[in-house]
C-alpha cells in the first residue's frame, strides 16, 4: 500500500514520545516528576460530571446537530458577552471534539494548495502539521525573549507574501506563556484586514491570566463577523482534557462550511459532554479561579528555583500553565538538556525545539504537578547542576 505523500509530513505531537520513555522508566521502578505535558492534575469540578451524568439519564444520548446544541451554543453566546463584549449570533459558533480539531477545520476550508499561514514560533506544534496536512506552508514568525515572546506587528506585515492566507495568533502563548499586548494585536489585525486574510486566534488559555495582565481577543474589534475566528476550548480552564470539547467563533461563511466538514468526519459532540460545557459556563467558577491561582503560585515558586540553577534562567510567565526556561547557558541543545534531565534526575520536560527553531535553547516545565514535587524537582536539579 502507497501512503499520500502528505502523510510523511504529518507529525503529531512530539511531547508524547517524552511521555513514552518516562513511563518506560516507571515501569522500571523509578519515580519520574511529570512536567511534558499540557495536561491539567486537577480533577474535572464534580457540577460538571453531574451536569452530564444528569444530561445521560434524561436520555440525551442521540445525534446532535452538527454545528451543536442550542442550549450550549446560547451559553457560548452569552459568555463571549460577557467576556469579551460582543454577543456572535448562533450561527457564528461551532461545537467540536476539542479546540485541534478547530486548526484543522478552519485551514481545511480556508487554503489552496501552496498557501502560507504565518505562525508564531516558538508555537504550539499542531499548527505546521495541520497546515501541512492541508497542503499549505507554514512561514514562523520568530518570537523573542525580549518582547516577553509576543508577536509583534513588524515582523508579521515583514512575512505577509502574495501566497499569504492566514494568521494565527496565540495568546496568551503556549510553549511560553506569554501574552500579546493590545496594541500588537490591534496593528495585526489591520495587517490582516489590509490583506484580507484570516485571523485566527487560538484563545485557548484566554481564562487563564495571571495578576494584572490584561487579555485582549481581536475578535473585539471585528465580533468575530469579518476576519477573526476565535478557537476556545475547555480542556485547560476546567481541567477538561478528555472530554473533548471545543468551540469556534467566526464568520458565518466559514463557520457554515467548517461544520459541513465537521459533521462528514465526526458527525457531532455528543450532546451530554455539550451538557457538561453548559455546567462549565453557567456553574460557579471558583473551582477554575482556584485552579489558576494554583498554577500561578506553581509557576512563582518553578521560577525562583530554576533561577537559582547555574545555566537557567527564566522570567514568570503572565498565563497559561507552562515556565520556559533558557537553558542555553548550560552548553546543551534542549533535546540533550530534556534527555539528560530525565536520566539524571527522572525530570521530564518538553524540549524547546519541538515548538519551533525559536524554541531552541529553551526547555518548556508544565505546571501541572503539585508544589511539593514542584519543590522536589529544584531539590533534583540543584544536586544534578550543583547548586
Ligand atoms: C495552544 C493550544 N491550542 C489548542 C490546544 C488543543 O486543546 P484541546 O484539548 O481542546 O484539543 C492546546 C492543547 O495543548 C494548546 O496548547
Amino acid at each position: 500500500m502507497k501512503l499520500a505523500s502528505i502523510a510523511a509530513q504529518i507529525d503529531g505531537q512530539p511531547m508524547f514520545k517524552i511521555l513514552e520513555h518516562a513511563q518506560q522508566l516507571e515501569r522500571e521502578g523509578h519515580d519520574v516528576i511529570h512536567f511534558e505535558l499540557g495536561e491539567p492534575d486537577f480533577e474535572t469540578p464534580p457540577h460538571i460530571v453531574d451536569g452530564c451524568i444528569k444530561a445521560l439519564h434524561l436520555g440525551n444520548t442521540h445525534y446532535a446537530p452538527a454545528s451543536g446544541i442550542y442550549p450550549f451554543k446560547n451559553s457560548v453566546a452569552n459568555a463571549t458577552e460577557r467576556s469579551r463584549g460582543f454577543k456572535p449570533g448562533l450561527d457564528q459558533i461551532l461545537v467540536t471534539p476539542g479546540a485541534n480539531s478547530v486548526i484543522y477545520l478552519a485551514l481545511k476550508c480556508t487554503l489552496d494548495p501552496g498557501d502560507e499561514v504565518l505562525i508564531p514560533d516558538p508555537g504550539f506544534p499542531t499548527y505546521t502539521t495541520a497546515i501541512l496536512a492541508c497542503s499549505g506552508n507554514p512561514v514562523c514568525v520568530p518570537l523573542s525573549a525580549q518582547s516577553g515572546f509576543c508577536m509583534d506587528a513588524c515582523s508579521v506585515r515583514s512575512r505577509v507574501t502574495e501566497k499569504t492566507k492566514a494568521i494565527i495568533l496565540n495568546s496568551p502563548s503556549n510553549p511560553t506563556g506569554g501574552l500579546t499586548k493590545r496594541e500588537d494585536i490591534q496593528e495585526i489585525y489591520q495587517i490582516a484586514k489590509e490583506y484580507d486574510l484570516l485571523l485566527i486566534s487560538d484563545e485557548i488559555y484566554s481564562r487563564m491570566v495571571f495578576d494584572d495582565h490584561e487579555f485582549f481577543s481581536p475578535s473585539m474589534l471585528d465580533n468575530a463577523a469579518e476576519r477573526v475566528l476565535v478557537l476556545n476550548g475547555f480542556s485547560k480552564a476546567f481541567a477538561m482534557t478528555g472530554w473533548r470539547l471545543g468551540v469556534a467563533i467566526g464568520p458565518t461563511q466559514l463557520i457554515k462550511k467548517m461544520t459541513l466538514l465537521n459533521s462528514t468526519i465526526v458527525s457531532c459532540v455528543p450532546p451530554f459532554i455539550q451538557a457538561a460545557g453548559i455546567a462549565a459556563i453557567e456553574g460557579p467558577q471558583d473551582v477554575a479561579s482556584d485552579m489558576l491561582e494554583q498554577y500561578r503560585q506553581r509557576s512563582k515558586i518553578l521560577v525562583e528555583g530554576l533561577n537559582l540553577i547555574p545555566g537557567i534562567r527564566c522570567n514568570m510567565p503572565a498565563g497559561a500553565i507552562y515556565v520556559f526556561a533558557n537553558i542555553s547557558e548550560t552548553g546543551m541543545t534542549s533535546v540533550e538538556f530534556a534527555d539528560d534531565l530525565l536520566r539524571s534526575a527522572k525530570i521530564a520536560v518538553t524540549p524547546g525545539i519541538f515548538f519551533g527553531q525559536q524554541g531552541e535553547g529553551y526547555v518548556r516545565f508544565s505546571v501541572v504537578t503539585s508544589l511539593e514535587r514542584i519543590q522536589e524537582a529544584i531539590n533534583r536539579m540543584r544536586m544534578r547542576f550543583h547548586a
